[in-house]
């Protein structure tokens, strides 16, 4: 039996199938690109912790970061003892963000960021509602989870939904919701549901993450500025998943030329090590009172450590302008793969930076999603060496997270093992 295998088997036996797994993998080791499993098999990690490792697996002053830190304190707790380094990197965020006179403060997972920028935005307002859109990812907890506009699989029998919570179509022209359209849903909302005057704020994601890595159009994100201002809503850009460097720029939002009140982020802000954050105008994110706001492993000094040391490889490595090449041409390659007459049918390809994305659909030329088709790609990427996610409302797309540290020759050699998937997922349905 492989190792792979027994570790599978164990696996079933001792953990719950709810925390599902991508791949049928175990990892060994990791370094920048490249991942060993536990039978010793080398691929390319396509998917890096889910837009986690954008600095790529063990990057060495991350790790140099870490291990200076270990020598010195680990834990203290912000609220007890603080310490300097915490304040520096909300330093470097404030300077950062797209936001005018900010503060930061820290947490341990993107769901708890997401928590607390709901919990500022009704305390700064006093108002309850909250908006977020369909197909959002925003986490599994309670409150996240009912702003997450999928049920299957995150909220499915988990009792009544978080009140106070409402979902607007979220604009994907090419599945048929034009930029008026989500206006026209959002404007309902204020008829049938909720008065806009009792909605604390609208979260969204400049680029859907989980929901299929649809790119929110620049007069869709100025629009909703406009609105949250005509009502006294609060605008809170989820920038989880598309942070630090992955789409061109540290943040998505500075794509689009508007200013959101709050901002959170987690994953690839400290490179592999669990740290959070949200980021708000002073005058809002200053609202709720001393100990209203924290956690005992909130801003660890090991996640600190790290993401000062992530912020300065994106600015040494350039991995803005990176970004913007990787996904220049992962684009090309793909466009390339959809002309051919023997892979699978790809639909639309889409992305910021390097956050791309394609569509499998059952016919070259046609817009019907093909979800088969797309988990047999997952499967057959990572035969040939590749370990790639899926997404999208429609279970259709797959999305491609290289690390921007990618080497040229490892972003080649990842693209040739998904152009053979591509095919041998065309063959075995010819054969069917
Ligand atoms: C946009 C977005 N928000 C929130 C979350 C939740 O983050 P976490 O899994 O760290 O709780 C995720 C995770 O994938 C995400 O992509």
């Amino acid at each position: 039996m492989s190792k792979n295998a027994e570790l599978l088997a164990r696996r079933q036996a001792a953990v719950p199938r709810g925390v599902a797994s991508a791949t049928p993998i175990f990892t060994e080791r990791a370094e920048n690109a490249e991942l060993w499993d536990a039978d010793g098999r080398r691929y390319l990690d396509f998917a890096v912790g889910i837009a986690v490792c954008n600095t790529g697996h063990r990057h060495p002053k991350v790790i140099s970061a870490v291990e200076e830190q270990l020598k010195r304190y680990t834990h203290t707790a912000f609220q007890v003892s603080a310490y300097e380094p915490y304040i520096a990197l909300a330093e470097r965020l404030n300077e950062a963000a797209p936001i005018k006179d900010a503060k930061t403060i820290f947490f341990t997972t993107g769901a708890e960021a997401v928590e607390n920028a709901i919990k500022v935005a009704r305390v700064a307002t006093g108002r309850q509602g909250v908006i977020a859109f369909r197909g959002a990812f925003h986490g599994r907890t309670a409150l996240t989870g009912a702003l997450t506009g999928k049920i299957v699989p995150y909220r499915m029998g988990a009792g009544p939904a978080v009140p106070g919570i409402y979902h607007a179509p979220f604009p994907v022209p090419h599945h048929g919701v034009s930029v008026d359209d989500a206006f026209y849903g959002l404007e309902t909302i204020f008829k049938v549901e909720i008065e806009a005057k009792d909605v604390a704020a609208i979260i969204v994601e400049p680029v859907q993450g989980e929901g299929g890595f649809y790119v929110a159009p620049k007069d869709f994100m100025v629009r909703l500025r406009k609105l949250c201002d005509d009502h006294g809503i609060l605008l809170i850009c989820d920038e989880i998943q598309t942070g630090f460097a992955r789409t061109g720029k540290i943040f998505a939002t500075e794509h689009y030329d508007v200013e959101p009140d709050l901002i959170t982020v987690a994953k690839a802000l400290a490179g592999g090590f669990p740290l959070s954050g949200l980021i708000g105008k002073a005058s809002i994110i200053d609202t709720p009172l001393p100990g209203g706001m924290g956690g005992t492993y909130g801003g660890s000094p090991i996640g600190i450590a790290a993401a000062h040391a992530v912020m300065d490889v994106i600015a040494d490595e350039k991995l803005c302008a990176r970004a913007e090449k990787i996904g220049a041409r992962m684009k090309e390659r793909l466009e390339a793969m959809k002309g051919r007459v023997d892979t699978a049918p790809i639909g639309d390809i889409r992305g910021l930076g390097a956050m791309v994305a394609f569509e499998l659909v059952t016919e070259k030329g046609g817009n019907t999603p093909n979800p088969a088709a797309t988990s047999a790609l997952v499967a057959k990427a990572l035969s040939h060496g590749l370990i790639i996610l899926s997404c999208g409302y429609w279970a259709n797309t797959i999305r491609l997270l290289a690390p921007v540290t990618v080497p040229d020759e490892q972003l080649e050699e990842g693209l040739n093992m998904l152009e053979k998937a591509l095919v041998d997922v065309a063959a075995a349905a010819k054969a069917a």
